[in-house]
């Protein structure tokens, strides 16, 4: 009996946290024409509660989720620039990576700024977020010049590998973010 129960009760658990976890069709079918489908879901069904089916909350969720990451990342290679013991060219790489970080945090933030300006119609929309594209893709290159600068340099793997792991997640959820402001742009 006892047992049955803790079974029922597992199965509810279960059933709730499917629940709670399932994307809405709003964020699977904004998801769908990104070119990282599954992480898009992923990274933003978390807060379906708070998109609803609202496409300008949606791409400022992507935005905020992106920059989010890219300021860890930020902390996690200000950590290891701080590890004694490393090759000159390997503070160098680090060093080098940290400046597009912090270049790559910079257009996020003003691409945040700059969407809370795209409420209007018209002329001025389209330009608002003209510029939002254009700096959310000068972010994507500044995270893809981070990684590739450890892909030619003489590093220790470990670190090599941690930081292009973490580089090439976040370059994937800001490409999504990407698309998704596209997407915006176009069905206005
Ligand atoms: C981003 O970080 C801020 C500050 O820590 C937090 O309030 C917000 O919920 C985060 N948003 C996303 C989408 O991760």
């Amino acid at each position: 009996m006892a047992k049955t129960f803790s079974l029922i009760l597992l199965l509810s658990a279960l059933c709730i946290a499917t629940i709670a976890a399932a994307p809405s069709n709003f964020i699977k079918s904004s998801c769908s024409t990104t070119t990282y489908p599954a992480l898009c879901i992923e990274s933003l069904s978390v807060y379906s509660g708070a998109i609803q089916q609202n496409r300008h909350q949606l791409v400022q969720t992507a935005l905020f989720v992106s920059l989010n990451k890219t300021l860890s990342i930020k902390s996690f290679v200000s950590k290891l620039n701080k590890f004694r013991g490393l090759k000159s060219r390997e503070y160098a790489a680090l060093h080098d990576c940290i400046e597009e970080i912090n270049d790559g945090v910079d257009r996020l933030t003003r691409s945040l700024e700059e969407l809370k300006l795209c409420t209007v119609k018209g002329e001025d929309f389209t330009w608002h977020i003209s510029n939002v594209e254009t700096w959310v893709s000068s972010a994507l290159t500044d995270e893809g010049t981070c990684t590739d600068g450890f892909a030619g340099k003489a590093l220790n793997g470990k670190i090599k590998g941690s930081i292009r792991a973490r580089m090439v997640n976040v370059a994937q959820v800001t490409s999504n973010a990407l698309s998704l402001i596209n997407q915006y742009a176009s069905n206005h």
